[in-house]
C-alpha cells in the first residue's frame, strides 16, 4: 500500500516536471483533492478500513476480487449484481451499505454469504466511499 502510494506520488511528480497539460480527469470526483469538501465519510478513511477490517483478504488488496472467495470491488459501483435468488440489483450506495452492514441480506450469486464483520454504520459509509473510487 505504502509502496503503491509512493509510486503514485513519484509518478505525479514526474508528470509535473514534464509540464505536459494534465489530461482531463475521467473520474468526476478526485478523492485526493485537498480542496474537496470534507464529507463525514471519506474514501481515504475507507481505504484504511478496507485493509484494517480485513476486506482486502477476501476482496483483493486493490479490490480486484479473489475468484471463489470474494467478488471484485473494482467497477462494482453502479454495476448490476445478480443475487443468489436470481434478482438483479444495481450496486448503488444503499446496496453497498447493506452488503457491508448486513452481509446475509443480499448474497451475490455464486458465492457463499459474506460473514458478518461488525462494521459500524460510519465505517461502512467510509468503505462505500472507498469502493466508489475503485474503477
Ligand atoms: C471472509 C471473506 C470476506 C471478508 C473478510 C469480506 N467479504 Fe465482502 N463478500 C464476501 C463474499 C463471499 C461476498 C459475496 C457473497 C455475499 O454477497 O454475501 C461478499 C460481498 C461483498 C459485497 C457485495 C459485492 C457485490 O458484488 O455485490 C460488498 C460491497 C462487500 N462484500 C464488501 C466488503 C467489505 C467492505 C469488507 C470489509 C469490511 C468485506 N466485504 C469483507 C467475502 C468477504
Amino acid at each position: 500500500m505504502i509502496v503503491l502510494l509512493a509510486g503514485l506520488l513519484a509518478f505525479a511528480g514526474c508528470a509535473q516536471q514534464a509540464e505536459k497539460p494534465a489530461p482531463a480527469p475521467e473520474k468526476p470526483a478526485a478523492p485526493a483533492a485537498p480542496a474537496a469538501p470534507a464529507p463525514t465519510a471519506s474514501a481515504d478513511e475507507g481505504k484504511k478500513l478496507y485493509s484494517s477490517k480485513g476486506c482486502s483478504g477476501c476482496h483483493g488488496a486493490n479490490g480486484e476480487g479473489i475468484p471463489g472467495v470474494g467478488p471484485a470491488m473494482k467497477g462494482l459501483y453502479g454495476s448490476e449484481v445478480e443475487l443468489q435468488d436470481g434478482t438483479k440489483v444495481k450496486a448503488d450506495d444503499a446496496f453497498l451499505l447493506e452488503s457491508i452492514t448486513k452481509p446475509g441480506a443480499t448474497v451475490v450469486k455464486g458465492y457463499s454469504p459474506m460473514p458478518p464483520l461488525g462494521v459500524s454504520d460510519s465505517d461502512a459509509a467510509a468503505l462505500v466511499e472507498y469502493i466508489k473510487t475503485l474503477k
